[in-house]
């Protein structure tokens, strides 16, 4: 068992960070809670690269379009805590809305063109100008020389790539492999929604990917995503949208290239997931 830390204000992280981890290496774990198993392998990965692991815990207001969303949002602090304490030692910073957002707050605003105009960008407006500032804002306070993000949100990690090239910004960004339940199923917050059937209906999801993986070999990208909506019509999930991507750019494919990406998102009853697997190797 380690030693669990909680910050709940900059003044005191700064403090603690300024004083008895000065010349250390930071990892920086982002998150807004509810953690499960994904999260832990990028704890442990941080644990492993840095002499000190921050996961921030903190559900961003602004990068959720939809209100009911952000209120329905799982947050469990205990359990957090305690799935930390498993992994080693960590500090937690855990801070308000006031404290990440104070009054002279002032927004950054990083052009994201074309990549953040699809999938997400398309389905929730303003979504990437909340994370951009969020993890902008949590960059700035912390000052990590890694920041550790999944790859399940593969948008969100090249927006973040992105911003730390366009802002100049003197850290590593580390994307993480997806972790899944034996099931198939990619570990994610929004799964703790989910009832016992709803558990099993969502399985559609990486059987549909995995089936995208197998037709790449031999079909056309469009014969593909035919294939993939056929699979979600016959299912109880309600697809927003199946599309094949070119890795760096995020734009639609039209011929096969490497590392061509399938990314989906689709409702399983009110809940909202988002998965991706890659279907040519890099
Ligand atoms: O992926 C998430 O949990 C969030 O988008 C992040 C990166 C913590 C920013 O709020």
């Amino acid at each position: 068992m380690g030693d669990i830390k909680v910050f709940k204000t900059v003044v005191s992280i700064q403090s603690i960070l300024q004083f008895d981890y000065k010349k250390s290496k930071i990892g920086l774990v982002p998150t807004m809670g509810a953690l499960h198993e994904g999260h832990m392998t990028l704890v442990q990965r941080s644990i492993k690269e840095n002499d000190c692991t921050i996961v921030s815990i903190f559900v961003n207001p602004i990068q959720f379009n939809n209100a009911s969303d952000l209120e329905n949002y799982p947050r469990n602090m205990e359990q957090d805590l305690q799935l930390l304490k498993e992994q080693g030692d960590v500090i937690v910073f855990a801070p308000s809305v006031s404290e990440v957002y104070p009054e002279n707050f002032q927004t950054v605003k990083l052009e994201l063109g074309q990549m953040g105009l699809v999938m997400e960008g398309k389905f929730r407006e303003g979504h990437f100008d909340g994370v951009v500032n969020v993890v902008n804002r949590l960059f700035e306070i912390i000052h990590p020389a890694h920041a550790y993000f999944g790859l399940k949100d593969f948008q969100q990690l090249a927006v973040v790539q992105y911003m730390t090239k366009k802002f100049a910004l003197d850290l590593k960004i580390v994307g993480c492999e997806i972790y899944r339940e034996k099931s198939g199923l990619a570990s994610s917050s929004r799964n703790q929604r989910l009832t016992e059937s709803q558990l099993i209906e969502a399985l559609v999801i990486s059987q549909a990917l995995k089936q995208a993986k197998i037709s790449a070999i031999d079909k056309s990208i469009q014969e593909v995503i035919e294939e993939a909506k056929r699979i979600f019509a016959a299912s109880s999930l309600e697809l927003e949208y199946f599309q094949i991507v070119d890795p760096t750019t995020l734009m639609d494919l039209k011929e096969w290239k490497s590392g061509a990406h399938a990314c989906l998102t689709a409702y399983c009853g009110e809940v909202r997931l988002l998965d991706n697997l890659q279907l040519k190797p890099a």
